[in-house]
């Protein structure tokens, strides 16, 4: 088992993945269980997953990703979206625009590194067609997908890509 720093390092994204092995459920659920970890306004967890399993909509969910194919190999596909309501109910304008945003975005991250946790891997998928996902998961109208995370078993080593210095980010003061 890797320490925290060891995973947050190891990550990277893959984009082929073992087709014929699929993800064990206790696993997904365990991963799943680290996105109720993650810190959200209020404690209002204003997100949902869809989690996709099924190939064909998988598939239709490729294409509405400018037809990123590799989002139809991964065995589970989870689906994130914002629950701007949720939030806007006790936050107003703040919780419809931000905090609604930021509750999935780091849910989102909690599952990416759980998944490295786990032995698998994934890539974080944010070019698509909001309305047409949205369409496909029957989500609610309010609803907004933000990231699908395409998940499986590598079957690729990828590479960890280089970074920016840290201090073009950060300043002390
Ligand atoms: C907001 C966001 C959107 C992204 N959208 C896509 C995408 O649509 N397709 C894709 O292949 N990768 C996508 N990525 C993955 C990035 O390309 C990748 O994380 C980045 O190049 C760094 O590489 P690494 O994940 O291997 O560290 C996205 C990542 C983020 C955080």
């Amino acid at each position: 088992m890797w320490d925290f720093f060891e995973t947050v390092r190891h990550r990277h994204s893959i984009r082929k993945y073992q087709t014929d092995t699929p993800v064990e459920e206790e696993k997904l659920n365990a991963i799943l269980e680290m996105a109720c970890a993650a810190p959200s306004a209020g404690d209002l967890q204003a997100y949902h997953i869809t989690v996709v399993r099924s190939e064909g909509i998988r598939e239709q969910l490729a294409a509405a990703a400018s037809g990123q194919q590799f989002i139809a190999e991964a065995p589970v596909v989870l689906v994130f979206s914002a629950d701007p309501v949720r939030s806007a109910e006790r936050f107003g304008e703040r919780g419809a625009t931000i905090y609604a945003l930021q509750d999935t975005t780091i849910a989102a991250t909690y599952v990416q590194l759980a998944v490295v946790a786990a032995g698998l891997s994934s890539t974080w998928v944010g070019e698509f067609d909001e309305r047409r996902v949205r369409e496909l998961l029957e989500l609610e109208a309010d609803r907004v997908p933000l990231s699908l995370l395409s998940i499986g078993y590598p079957a690729e080593t990828g590479e960890l890509s280089p970074r920016r210095p840290l201090n073009e980010m950060v300043s002390w003061r």
